[in-house]
């Protein structure tokens, strides 16, 4: 199936920078209505000015995600504003990199709230409105929930619990609502970037001080990743690992789980060890 999002009406959330930002640039050049939100109003409306130049219908409705009065505007703007919703791209999200020991409950819970409340509580305030996207297309559309989780969820990596905890949560609910959904017509695909390169890493991690080495600076451009997602949205893709760090550990948890579980144990050998050398500890 191909999907065509001309006309077609996405809320991008996380779309101020970083992956979100770039996944936004690109629907609007394939003639896709926006609604934009996130939680800086000067970056969305930036952006919104920047694609509107170019001839796109943008709005932005900003917001945080993790209010529940906040998610339920952002929805019913976009569809007093536009006259209906078809796709649903969940792009926010932050990250914690650092020891599980080190950590604190408040850590916990705020990376689960952002990560793993927020979009499912924005796919229930959604879900009406994409279902009446499927019963009024007289097309064949299918209207979709992109979410953009992580290889995280595939795959607990060291330093990154609590983000791997809001990923696996994510990517659990989305494999359910797949098969829930279906009956609406709505179709909910999963994409699972590795690591990317960030606009603001201090913005993107809660805590950085993981024990762990992460090449945040050589990771993947995020304009690459929101190349996938558009594709994944476009040619109704499943299921995508993009890249190759996170294609590897996703190929590999299923061919070779014990090969995975001991790079991974020696990452953190080798960080204590340098830290050692260093008199660190
Ligand atoms: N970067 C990576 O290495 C990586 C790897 C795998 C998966 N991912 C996933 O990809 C997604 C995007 O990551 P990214 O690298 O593009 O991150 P990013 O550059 O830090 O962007 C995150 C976006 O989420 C928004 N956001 C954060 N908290 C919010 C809240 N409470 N309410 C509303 N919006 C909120 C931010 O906007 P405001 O701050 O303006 O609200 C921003 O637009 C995330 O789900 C992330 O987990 C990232």
């Amino acid at each position: 199936m191909r999907r065509d999002v001309r006309g077609r009406v996405v809320l991008v959330t996380g779309a101020s920078r970083g992956i979100g930002r770039r996944v936004a640039e690109r629907l609007a050049k394939l003639g896709a209505i926006l609604a934009l939100t996130a939680r800086s109003v000067d970056d969305l409306t930036t952006l919104a000015d920047a694609l509107k130049a170019t001839g796109a219908r943008v709005e932005v409705f900003a917001g945080d995600l993790t209010k529940s009065e906040d998610r339920t505007r952002i929805v019913s703007q976009t569809v007093e504003c536009f006259g209906r919703l078809d796709v649903l791209m969940n792009c926010a999200g932050v990250c914690s990199f650092g020891e599980f020991s080190s950590s604190s409950e408040e850590v916990v819970r705020k990376v689960l709230e952002v990560n793993f409340f927020a979009p499912v509580e924005m796919i229930r305030v959604a879900a009406p409105h994409l279902t009446r996207s499927f019963e009024t297309a007289r097309d064949g559309w299918r209207p979709a929930i992109v979410n953009l989780a992580s290889i995280c969820g595939r795959w607990g990596i060291p330093s990154m619990s609590e983000h791997c905890a809001s990923k696996h949560a994510f990517v659990g609910l989305t494999e359910s609502l797949r098969g829930e959904f279906e009956r609406f017509g709505i179709d909910v695909l999963l994409v699972l970037p590795g690591l990317v390169r960030s606009d603001d890493l201090q913005k993107h991690l809660l805590r950085n001080e993981g024990k762990i080495h992460l090449n945040f600076e050589g990771a993947q451009p995020s304009d690459e990743v929101a190349d996938s997602v558009v594709r994944s949205l476009l040619n109704n893709r499943v299921e995508r690992a993009v890249g190759f760090a996170s294609w590897w550990v996703w190929f590999g948890k299923r061919m070779f789980p014990r090969g995975v579980r001991f790079f991974m144990q020696r990452k953190v050998w080798k960080y204590a060890r340098r830290e050692k050398r260093a008199g660190v500890v």
